[in-house]
Order: structure tokens, then C-alpha cells, then sequence
């Protein structure tokens, strides 16, 4: 069974489409990203899987339930939502007491001094949120979202607002949770660098629809022409090295980068048969290295085709 499934979701608001049978879906103990432009519907997904709205058509379950009908099975899902959703007259403390409580903890005092403790806030606990900074809104709701030891956990833009200390800590929290406690997490986030550190897998939805759904490390590999990375023995590559390699049959383009220099491959070109043309031409090569794009660039690829595709 899959922890997150959605099937041919739709949802529209006053006539306007924004998902258009839209499916995935995530296993558990998975670090999911769920990426998209503004207003792509991220947040109405999750509010889908959440049973907060209702689907037009199509299904959204979580560990196999529909969370709308199925109280026992959302006790089990820990939620940062995007906007907080804390009371600001009361204090922090309270705040965390009166979610565990509504969590059917029955003493959430303990774990409560000790997330409060994790995020930086003892200091603050009896102060009223409404006196608190974005980022220290962002950090209580993140222990909020915790605070039962929830197996699933939907986080809304966790990093939003956060400073890189910040940042850091719910990174390595976030990785924790799920490599330790088998935790299955799923992230809205336009952090692209933090969401190619830590998530295994990512679905990105532009358009209504979802245009690439696979794991981080295929995306980026299979997202540029093949590159290679080449630095040679003694140092920077001359133009004299740049035109030998640029005139090799597999190489389709080389320029300088850094120390070395960057050869881009042509259909045909494979990375082993450069680097036995370059040695038989007699370079010697300090160092070799194949080049990813980043998931920004995939990204922004699907976005602007799936945008103009609507
Ligand atoms: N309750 C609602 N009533 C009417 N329109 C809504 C409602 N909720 C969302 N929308 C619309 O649905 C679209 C998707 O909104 P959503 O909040 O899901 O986007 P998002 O991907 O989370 O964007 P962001 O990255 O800005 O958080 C937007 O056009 C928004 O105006
Ligand atoms: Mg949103």
C-alpha cells in the first residue's frame, strides 16, 4: 500500500481549473517534494489529502484511508500548514499543550519542554505567539506538526522565513525523522536546493497537471546533454588543449571551467571513449567528472513547457 496516493484528482475553484486529474504516489518512509509555481495547487493538495476540501473527482488517501472520514487514521499525520494556524493570545506553551491534548496525548507537557527545547524557544515558551517572528512561528509549527510522533507528516513550505542556522536544523530534523523513525514526509517547497538535498523523489505540477514524477537523482541526471567535467596534469587548460578537445568526434562543445575545462557530449558520445581519445592524444588527465544538472534547471523546464501546454 502506498503512504500518499492521489488518483485522477480534480478540484476547480468558481470555474477555474487548477487540478486536472492529477496522480501520484509516495512510499512510505519517503522524503517526497511536491513543487510547482505559485498558485500551481500544492496547498489545495494537501488540503485535499488533509479531507479540508473535496475532490471534484478523482481520490486522495493517505495509508489507504480518506482522511476526511477516518478520524483515528488523522491522528497518525502531523501537519505544518502554510499559514500556522496558531493561536497568537497564547503562549507558545500553550499553544503545543493544546494541540497534544487534541491529539489524544493525555501529559504532552514533557514532550512539549522538549520540543521547545530542539527548536531554540525555551526562552520564549511563555510568551504569546502572536509576539514572535516568522521564523519562529515557522519553527513552533514544525514542532507542532511533530508533537504526537505522527508516521506521516505534510509540511507546507517548511523553510519559509527561516534563517540558514534555522534552515539546517529542520533539514537534519526532516532527515531523522525519516531515516530513523521511518517517517514518511511529504513537502511542498520552492527551496530547490533543499529539496534536491533531501528528497528521494519529487513530483512537479504546473499547468493543472503533473509533469515529471520521479526520483531527484534521474531527474537531473537525465535533464542535460551529457557533460563531463576534465581538469589535466600541470594545471589550467590552454586554448591550445580547448581547441584539441573541442575537435574530438564525440565532443559537440568545450569551454573552460575552473581549473579544467567542460565538454559537452554529442548524441553518440559516451565518456569513456572521450577520455581514451584524450589519452591516445596524449593528455593526462588529473581528474574526470560527470556533471548533473540541477533541479532547478529540470524544474524550470517542466514548468515553462507544462505552463505553455495549459
Ligand atoms: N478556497 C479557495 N477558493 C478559491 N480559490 C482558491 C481556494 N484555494 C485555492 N484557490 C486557488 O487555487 C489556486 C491554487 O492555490 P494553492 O494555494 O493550492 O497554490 P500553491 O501551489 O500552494 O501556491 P503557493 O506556492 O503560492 O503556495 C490559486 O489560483 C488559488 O487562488
Ligand atoms: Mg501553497
Amino acid at each position: 500500500m502506498h503512504a500518499i496516493r492521489a488518483e485522477n484528482l480534480s478540484k476547480s475553484f468558481d470555474g477555474r481549473v487548477v487540478l486536472d486529474n492529477v496522480s501520484f504516489s509516495v512510499e512510505k518512509g519517503d522524503i517526497f517534494g511536491y513543487l510547482g509555481p505559485n498558485g500551481a495547487g500544492k496547498t489545495t493538495t494537501i488540503n485535499l489529502f488533509l479531507g479540508l476540501l473535496t475532490p471534484d473527482g478523482g481520490t486522495a488517501t493517505v495509508n489507504g484511508a480518506d482522511l476526511g472520514s477516518d478520524d483515528e487514521a488523522r491522528r497518525r499525520i502531523g501537519v505544518l500548514f502554510e499559514n500556522n494556524g496558531f493561536s497568537e493570545r497564547q503562549s507558545a506553551y500553550e499553544n503545543l499543550r493544546y494541540y497534544g491534548r487534541l491529539y489524544g496525548m493525555e501529559d504532552p507537557d514533557s514532550r512539549v519542554d522538549e520540543l521547545l527545547g530542539m527548536i531554540g524557544l525555551n526562552d520564549r515558551a511563555a510568551d504569546p505567539v502572536g509576539t514572535f517572528s516568522t521564523g519562529m512561528k515557522r519553527k513552533l509549527g514544525i514542532a507542532r506538526a511533530i508533537l504526537h510522533k505522527p508516521d506521516l507528516l505534510f509540511l507546507d513550505e517548511p523553510s519559509s522565513g527561516l534563517d540558514p542556522d534555522a534552515q539546517r536544523m529542520v533539514r537534519d530534523l526532516i532527515l531523522s525523522l525519516a531515516s530513523s523513525g521511518g517517517m514518511t514526509v511529504f513537502i511542498n517547497s520552492h527551496h530547490l536546493d533543499e529539496v534536491q538535498r533531501i528528497c528521494s523523489r519529487v513530483a512537479i505540477l504546473a499547468g493543472g497537471q503533473i509533469q515529471a514524477e520521479d526520483s531527484v537523482a534521474r531527474l537531473t541526471a537525465s535533464g542535460k546533454e551529457r557533460t563531463v567535467w576534465i581538469a589535466f596534469e600541470g594545471g589550467n587548460a590552454s586554448e591550445h588543449v580547448i581547441l584539441a578537445v573541442q575537435n574530438l568526434p564525440m565532443v559537440e562543445r568545450a569551454e573552460r571551467e575552473g581549473e579544467g575545462i567542460i565538454c559537452t557530449l554529442t548524441g553518440e558520445g559516451r565518456v569513456p571513449d572521450l577520455i581514451s581519445a584524450l589519452v591516445a592524444a596524449g593528455f593526462r588527465i588529473e581528474e574526470a567528472k560527470k556533471q548533473s544538472a540541477n533541479l532547478e534547471e529540470i524544474y524550470l523546464r517542466y514548468v515553462h513547457s507544462g505552463e505553455e501546454a495549459s
